[in-house]
């Protein structure tokens, strides 16, 4: 709906001391908050994610990633380094990344920009040309740019040479630049080289150095969100968390990464995605 001050232009006419000018309509920092928050391509499952609704319990880890995420929201975009949160899944991992996006884009008006890793290399991959790269880097430009970047579910592509050098031009990119990332993944960072469930086997060896330098790692567990009954609350996450166990990865993760590092067939993928200018890092 148009508003009535300024026809939506987001000017209004005023007179001062006779003089005609424009100033900023009111309407204009809530027009800007929301196209901001619509550019940020958060998905409309995670709308609503906030830190405050968040449930809590006694959870050391957990506690402490809220608070660590906290503390990035309320000091960027004065942060030295993103942030990499890791565990199992439906601990919330996606929730808290999205809501320090909204919240630095709400109330610093940052350009945030949210992407399931895999989504965003099927964008690359289906806009590859290799004549005209206009359209990959109509997709990777606002990447590189974001002041905020949130790429989720790292490491749950397929790894091949493509995938690992494309991941390595953005977070290169963004390195270099200074503009921080959140990572979420369930690959733990173990050090055992012969683990194919290491963040560092799944990411490449490359790509895990850089993360190490470029974000401060929050490795939790819990229990499963999605397992939740209805009404369920603090005391019911403490025993979904128990009735865990030990921490393990979920077999399915574990199976997939066996039977794709093994796979020969490599899909066919661009090469030699290169940023112009030349500016990403190795
Ligand atoms: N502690 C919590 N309080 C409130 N909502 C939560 C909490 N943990 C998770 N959720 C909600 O549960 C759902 C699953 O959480 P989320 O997607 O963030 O999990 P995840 O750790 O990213 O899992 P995955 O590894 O599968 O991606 C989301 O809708 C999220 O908002
Ligand atoms: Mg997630
Ligand atoms: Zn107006």
């Amino acid at each position: 709906m148009s508003c009535a001050s300024c026809g939506g232009t987001g000017w209004r006419p005023v007179e001062l001391d006779g003089v005609r000018r424009v100033e900023r309509c009111e309407c204009w920092e809530g027009t800007r908050t929301s196209k901001l928050v619509a550019d940020a391509r958060v998905p409309p499952r995670y709308a609503r994610c906030d830190l405050d609704n968040f449930i809590l319990y006694q959870n050391e880890r957990l506690l402490s990633a809220v608070n660590r995420a906290k503390k990035f929201a309320d000091e960027f975009p004065a942060v030295s380094k993103g942030l990499c949160l890791i565990g199992p899944p439906g601990v919330g991992k996606t929730h808290i990344a999205v809501a320090v996006l909204r919240k630095v884009v709400v109330t610093q008006g940052a350009r945030g920009l949210f992407y399931d890793v895999r989504d965003l290399l099927r964008i690359i991959r289906s806009t590859y040309n290799p004549v005209v790269r206009t359209a990959e880097m109509d997709i990777l430009r606002p990447v590189m740019d974001a002041d905020l970047l949130v790429l989720d579910d790292l490491g749950a592509e397929k790894p091949s040479e493509w995938v690992e050098e494309t991941v390595n031009l953005i977070v290169n990119t963004r390195y270099n630049e200074r503009r921080p990332t959140i990572f979420t993944t369930n690959y733990e960072d173990v050090p055992d080289d012969a683990d194919l469930d290491a963040l560092k086997v799944r990411v490449g060896f490359r790509l895990y150095s850089r993360l190490h330098e470029m974000c401060e790692f929050l490795e939790y567990d819990g229990g499963d969100y999605r397992m939740l009954p209805a009404n369920g609350g603090a005391d019911d996450l403490t025993t979904l968390w128990k009735k865990r166990g030990q921490r393990s990865l979920p077999a399915r993760a574990y199976r997939s990464a066996r039977a794709e590092i093994r796979d020969p067939a490599e899909r066919r993928e661009p090469r030699d995605l290169k940023w112009p200018g030349g500016k990403a890092g190795r």
